[in-house]
């Protein structure tokens, strides 16, 4: 659905050359969540830039289906979240999507058809009401979605969706991209926060100075990688209590806290998961 070809692009800050991207190819699917991740500095955000023709790079071709990424049509069906919210934040949610609705030349019936249903999906049909300058920052960021949303685009890219959100923020945003997922569209995230990844990613490319590094399916690398799992269990005398475990021993370990009622917190790859593999490839990139 996307393919980045050799893309290079540098930038000028007065007679300093900084090179953001040294020739980046990755190919996203149809259907798919990919996750473009990377440290601070990586190049994440200009690559999306490049992708949506904010900004122009010297070398390399970007094709968003079989068309040019520069094609009107090619922008016509991708929506984008950037990195700080783009809202007026002295009208109400209502207000902004309306504003862009009619940016986007949508006929008055259907914007505030579009608008309703946006604002129920993204959770703020109550909100959709109050000035956005009283929003959340999760509230924000989900006003932005469904701005990005407005034209019902094939293409979602989301620029740190994840970003600053408290833990509910980041479930309710998880669970957004997983409807969307689910709508059909493809997805396109920058993220620094694995845990994301692993939460909502099909592949990634792990992005570090300008040059993808490695790109693999997050499944895939999980069970390859993964030596062991960090169990969270809620007993009821001793409190909170992590046990780390080998997959082959994860349901012995289930059956035993069924029969003590345990409650389980959560299950995440130990040594050998995402983080590690992500600094173990870094490392060998630094040196
Ligand atoms: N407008 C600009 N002018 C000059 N240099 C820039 C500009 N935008 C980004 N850069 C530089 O390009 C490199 C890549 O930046 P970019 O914002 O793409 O990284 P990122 O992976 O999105 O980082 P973050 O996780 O902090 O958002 C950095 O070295 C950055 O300083
Ligand atoms: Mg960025």
């Amino acid at each position: 659905m996307i393919t980045i070809t050799g893309v290079r692009k540098k930038y000028r800050s007065g007679r300093k050359k900084i090179e953001a991207l040294k020739g980046v190819s990755l190919t996203v699917k149809k259907g798919e969540v990919f996750g473009l991740v990377g440290p601070n500095g990586a190049g994440k955000t200009t690559l999306i830039k490049c992708l949506l023709g904010l900004t122009e790079f010297e070398k390399g071709k970007i094709q968003i289906g079989e068309l040019d990424h520069k094609e009107t049509r090619a922008k016509t069906i991708t929506g984008y979240l950037p990195e700080e919210a783009r809202v007026y934040t002295n009208l109400t949610g209502r207000e902004n999507l309306l504003l862009f609705a009619s940016l986007l030349k949508m006929d008055a019936n259907k914007s505030r058809k579009r608008t309703a249903e946006l604002l129920e999906f993204v959770g703020l049909k109550e909100a959709g009401d109050s000035l956005v300058r009283t929003y959340s920052k999760g509230m924000m960021q989900r006003i932005s979605l469904a701005q990005a949303l407005l034209n019902d685009p094939e293409i979602v890219i989301l620029d740190e969706p994840m970003s600053g959100l408290d833990p509910l923020g980041r479930i309710m945003m998880i669970d957004l991209i997983k409807k969307m997922k689910q709508e059909g569209k493809t997805i396109l995230m920058s993220t620094h926060i694995i845990p994301d990844v692993e939460a909502v990613c099909d592949r990634f490319a792990l992005i570090h100075k300008g040059k993808v590094i490695f790109e693999g399916g997050v499944a895939e690398v999980i069970k390859r990688h993964a030596e062991h799992y960090v169990v969270k269990f809620l007993k009821e005398d001793s409190g909170l209590e992590e046990v780390n475990v080998k997959a082959e021993e994860m349901w012995e370990l289930f059956e035993e806290g069924r029969a003590e009622g345990w409650k389980v917190i959560s299950v995440l790859p130990g040594r050998g998961g995402l983080q590690e593999l992500f600094k173990n490839i870094i490392e060998e990139h630094e040196q």
